[in-house]
């Protein structure tokens, strides 16, 4: 059975509030696309009116806490409780009329991720995990794949949004898992779904250069209460300084670091 604390349920009414405004601005996309100008103010706009029904309404159930969000950056508090926010994952996707981004919000406690939600909208898939407790879609069990070779694998990957040195070295990891070990690899645009999907088990592993904090913290609790491992390139847990990160089932991360080398 699935137990919810309290601040998961806080969380979930937060992200669907908040997912009203971007479901209807996503259905303007549409419209804007074929205008001259285009939709990208209204996108940052969008983002921006998101961000601030997230911030509002969490402040609301939690006025103690502290924020880390994308847009506004840091609000500091007292307490030991953080949310860490990213509006919208997969902007990009969001500008072009593609129905896959989500809203992401991770809890730290005591510089842990203790729980996390992503939601994606379009699809209404909500994924929430909490520690101890596990991992869920729209309330059932999720855990990560069992496939244990890599030639049976799907991996997802993300950018290129990296200085020229890091699109070198992502292109150089891009080609050795493509065309050395052959496996399928995607990019969907959101990093925080890829996460969820790994943890759901729907692909086997992701990496990512660059990443900044609200794209990963809440992918971090829910692909490892599903069972998965979260790493940075060397199998180390200084994925969030390092800004490189690994995201597996718990049969593949040896040979994924392996081929990263
Ligand atoms: C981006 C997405 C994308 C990833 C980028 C992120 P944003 O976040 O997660 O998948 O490749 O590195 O910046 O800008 O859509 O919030
Ligand atoms: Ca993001
Ligand atoms: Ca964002």
């Amino acid at each position: 059975m699935k137990l919810s604390s309290a601040n998961i349920n806080v969380m979930v009414k937060v992200c669907r509030k908040s997912a009203k405004i971007l479901i209807r601005d996503f259905g303007e996309i549409e419209k804007l696309q074929v205008s001259l100008k285009g939709p990208g103010d209204f996108v940052t706009s969008s983002d921006k009116r998101v961000e601030k029904i997230l911030i509002e309404e969490l402040q609301k159930a939690r006025p103690n806490y502290s924020i880390l969000s994308e847009e506004i950056g840091e609000i500091n508090n007292d307490v030991s409780f953080k949310w860490i926010i990213d509006p919208i994952d997969g902007t990009s996707n969001f500008l072009h009329g593609i129905p896959h981004f989500a809203i992401s919000i991770g809890l730290e406690h005591d510089k842990e991720i203790i729980s996390g939600i992503i939601y994606d909208p379009i699809k209404d898939e909500m994924f929430t995990a909490e520690k101890g407790n596990g991992s869920y879609i729209n309330n059932h069990r999720m855990r990560v794949s069992s496939r244990s070779k890599l030639k049976d694998c799907i991996i997802f990957t993300g950018g290129p949004n990296y200085s020229s040195r890091e699109k070198e070295l992502s292109m150089k990891e891009y080609k050795k898992f493509s065309s050395e070990v052959i496996i399928p690899i995607r990019k969907l645009g959101s990093g925080a779904l890829d996460m969820a999907y790994v943890a759901a088990g729907r692909c086997d592993g992701c990496w990512q250069r660059n990443l900044n904090y609200w794209d990963i913290a809440a992918g971090i609790i829910m692909v490892k209460e599903a069972g998965g491992f979260v790493t940075d390139f060397e199998g180390e847990n200084k994925y969030i300084q390092n800004k490189t990160i690994l995201v597996t089932n718990s049969k593949i991360n040896k040979e994924m670091i392996e081929v990263l080398k």
